[in-house]
């Protein structure tokens, strides 16, 4: 565990120090652009009608959440920007779910559903010295819910994605031939070969709503 996260910081700083390319900047996302983005999070009784209501926000909670994420990783690129809220927006069924579900994966969750062993090198990363080496190893389905509860805070939950793409795949961040600005090719390679998981037409409708209302 103390080997990951000490790649994981790596990482971060290298991620840090590589050309930032100075076109398509965004410091922030508001509520009302995440309404056009996903209408179904706009209504303040959205959630109510939800099959997890209790892990649900709406856009109102999201936008800052997701703002605060961009200025802490400092994700400026307005092509990563749409990238990560698409991802999260699919993964999360558009801020319904914070945890797995189907099937129920101990451990696996936030608003971009990191599998258990990202969890747990974020929480590392959040909360240094709290993971022990011997956690990390024998993890019980318990300590993995219990590792995951420490990220499901909105800022944390929402920071996930962002966390992801700067420590562990910074070869897709603030690189001129990844996640380009309205580049939905980009994009699919990078929920193919940065999340390494499968396209869909769910995935390309979110991202257009997503690219349109930014
Ligand atoms: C979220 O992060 C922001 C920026 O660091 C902070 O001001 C705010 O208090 C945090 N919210 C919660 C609920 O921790």
């Amino acid at each position: 565990m103390k080997l990951t996260f000490a790649v994981g910081l790596l990482s971060l700083a290298l991620s840090l120090a590589s050309p930032c390319p100075t076109t398509g900047g965004m410091s922030e996302v508001t509520v009302a652009q995440l309404n056009k983005a996903i209408p179904e999070r706009a209504a303040s009784d959205s959630c109510a009608k939800a099959t997890a209501p209790d892990e649900c926000v709406t856009n109102e909670k999201a936008a800052p959440a997701i703002t605060n994420a961009i200025k802490k990783y400092r994700v400026t690129q307005r092509g990563e920007i749409v990238a990560l809220i698409s991802l999260m927006a699919y993964e999360s069924a558009k801020w319904e779910y914070n945890i797995n579900h189907y099937p129920g994966r101990p451990g696996q969750g936030t608003r971009a559903m990191l599998m258990y062993n990202y969890v747990q090198a974020y929480a590392s990363s959040l909360f240094p010295g709290h993971i022990t080496a011997d956690i990390a190893n024998t993890a019980s389905d318990e300590i993995k819910n219990t590792v995951r509860k420490l990220v499901l805070d909105d800022n944390n939950s929402f920071g996930s994605a962002f966390w992801y793409l700067t420590s562990v795949k910074p070869e897709f961040h603030n690189k001129l031939d990844k996640l380009r600005d309205g580049n939905m090719d980009d994009f699919k390679d990078y929920i193919e070969h940065g999340v390494q998981t499968t396209w869909d037409s769910d995935r390309q409708s979110i991202w257009e709503s997503v690219n349109e209302a930014l």
